[in-house]
């Protein structure tokens, strides 16, 4: 999409508010009473709270260009708060937007991307300048629908005055919000000439951009604004592949709800002075609270939240939660609350993957290949999920001699009094600083590594063991499910439980596939219109084991001759001890 001056002239410019639908004025009346009267209960209260997390110490850190998970949730969420989202017209000439924006201060970044329409998003030197812009903005009445008294910080951009067409750009792309259709990441690795440039293309092609990112915390900010009807004090953080650098673009936005700093959860009660005085609410347990939270902001989001739509609040999940797309960014949004082991979570992946760039790297190509054979889906159900496939890359990189990573235990032994963390009985402790990891010198290539990943996986005894990242050793099965994979916080959980039989078998099966395809020098050298070359270029390598067709259709072709035989007899004969276990359970 390309953004070109033609605005139509003489028109008055304006900024609104974007509409609100609303489904009925009772249910708005209803909300602003329950909202003003827990303002009426919030206000004037001043609660300080010491959070253990503020403490740690990033310098050193930061010298080596890594930033704790913490320090970037600190910036990204500060950066969000100067930002605002606007719609714009589909050709908008770029000079006299920037001309009209900065007369409410000075502009750091914009940039335009499309989903369903052209939005801008502009980040401001300052946060006055936000206030600044939405006290002019308009907003808007209809014959039809009502407008709800809330200013959002998405904003619809109408005219902007005459053009002069020596003003008009000659164009400007949009950025990327999604990943090129996979046919074109297979003729793009085709093109490579080495298995490891064509990892290091996809993870390229694949990852999360900047701009991306910077959507994602705003999105969550603009969230906020509503949540803080209810809750002044609360914060939307992101989480999971968001935020721990395996996100692909156009992967879903998941959002944690943190009312750490009201519940006041790492504060000791002083033995004297002032404490909150809390009325108490009819709720049997944490979960119970958790729901009703979620239920009144999950109303909160459907009835006014600017731009969200399908609000479906699945408060009976073992971790409860309201899901939503996000039209203007083309989120699908999951938003929890009370749920910090999966933060702890998602701290632990971020870590691992800034350890080392092969980790990465590896876990985008594994999760690119699980994707495109159906190993993994968007859909919930019997399916390893990418959380699990990411597990699955970390315990093969800590069983490399020497290991890639370190077990979780070791990075539990290296945390720092302000590391400590347990949550719910469990404990998340690891180390933050990066300085104090050791790693070993590991000199594999990412081509060797991924060709291991598939022969550990195809021959790995997963009729008996269970994967465990804490110990970096498989752990005899303490329960009976085709697939285990402990859970690195909450270690008497299965994060596999869901995966059936015919769904572990086909991931083994692919594995042994996939393994044999790297083996093959046809498969694995660069073919004819390679590199460089014009045309379509033939796949290999990568490219070939991305192809569903190439890795199915193998079995009949029986082209297994340079395979080392015991391999993959030791394969089957495992596969076929997978099943008769399953049917004798
Ligand atoms: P995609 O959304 O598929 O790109 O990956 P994701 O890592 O974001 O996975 P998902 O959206 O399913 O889950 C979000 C986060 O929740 C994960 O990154 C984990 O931190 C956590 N999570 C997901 N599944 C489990 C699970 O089974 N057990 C635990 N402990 N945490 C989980
Ligand atoms: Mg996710």
């Amino acid at each position: 999409m390309r953004i070109c001056a033609s605005f139509r002239k003489t028109m008055a410019s304006s900024f609104a508010v974007c509409r609100l639908h609303m489904r009925g004025r009772a249910s708005l009346a209803k909300c602003l009473q329950k909202t003003d009267a827990f303002l009426h209960r919030s206000i004037g209260t001043d609660v300080v709270i010491a959070r253990a997390e503020a403490t740690r110490s990033d310098e050193s850190d930061e010298k080596n260009g890594r930033k704790s998970l913490h320090t970037l949730h600190m910036e990204r969420q500060e950066q969000a708060e100067r930002s605002v989202l606007i719609s714009c017209q589909s050709s908008t000439n770029e000079k006299k937007f920037l001309k009209y924006l900065s007369k409410h201060g000075e502009i750091n970044k914009y940039f335009f991307y499309e989903s369903y329409g052209v939005y801008a998003v502009v980040e401001f030197a300052n946060q006055e300048s936000v206030t600044s812009l939405l006290e002019g903005v308009a907003i808007p009445g209809g014959s039809h629908e009502s407008a709800v008294p809330f200013k959002s910080r998405l904003l619809s951009l109408r005219n902007l005055g005459s053009v002069d067409s020596s003003n008009q750009l000659s164009g400007r792309q949009c950025q990327p919000q999604t990943t090129i259709p996979i046919n074109e990441l297979i003729k793009r690795l085709s093109r490579e000439e080495s298995i490891d440039k064509q990892i290091s293309s996809l993870t390229e092609a694949y990852q999360l951009t900047e701009e991306n990112s910077r959507l994602r915390f705003l999105v969550c900010s603009l969230l906020k604004d509503i949540a803080t009807a209810y809750f002044p004090e609360c914060t939307i953080k992101p989480f999971g592949s968001s935020v721990n650098g395996f996100g692909k673009l156009g992967c879903d936005l998941d959002m944690l709800l943190d009312l750490d700093s009201i519940t006041g959860r790492n504060v000791k009660l002083p033995k004297s002075g002032l404490s909150l005085e809390y009325q108490m609410k009819r709720a049997n347990s944490e979960r119970a609270v958790t729901q009703s939270i979620l239920s009144v902001i999950g109303e909160c989001v459907d009835q006014f939240g600017p731009g969200c739509v399908g609000v479906q609040k699945i408060l009976n999940a073992r971790c409860p939660l309201v899901r939503f797309a996000h039209q203007p960014s083309g989120f699908q949004c999951d938003l929890t609350a009370n749920n910090r082991v999966a933060m702890k979570s998602t701290e632990l992946l971020y870590l691992y993957g800034e350890l080392d760039p092969r980790v990465r790297s590896l876990v985008f190509t594994v999760r690119c290949w699980a994707r495109a054979h159906g190993v993994t889906s968007s859909i919930p159900g019997a399916w390893i999920t990418n959380f699990s496939l990411t597990v699955m890359v970390l315990f093969f990189l800590q069983k490399r001699t020497p290991p890639i990573i370190p077990t979780l235990d070791h990075l539990r032994d290296l945390a720092g009094p302000g590391d400590k963390s347990v949550i719910e009985g469990n404990d998340c402790t690891f180390v933050s600083d990066f300085n104090k990891i050791q790693l070993q010198s590991n000199t594999e290539t990412l081509e060797q590594l991924l060709g291991e990943f598939f022969e550990f996986y195809a021959t790995f005894p997963f009729s008996r063991m269970s994967i465990n990242i804490r110990k970096g050793k498989e752990q005899n099965k303490p329960e009976v499910a085709p697939l285990h994979i402990q859970n690195p916080f909450e270690t008497s959980l299965n994060v596999s439980k869901n995966v059936n039989a015919s769904q572990l078998d086909r991931f083994v099966a692919l594995c042994q596939e996939s393994a044999w395809l790297l083996q093959q020098s046809e498969t694995s050298t660069p073919r004819g219109g390679g590199a460089g070359g014009e045309g379509a270029p033939t796949p290999w390598g990568l490219a070939t084991l991305l192809l569903p067709s190439q890795v199915a259709g193998i079995k009949s072709r029986k082209k297994r001759r340079r395979e080392p035989a015991s391999e993959r007899i030791k394969g089957l004969l495992e596969s076929l001890k997978n099943k008769n276990q399953l049917k004798k359970s």
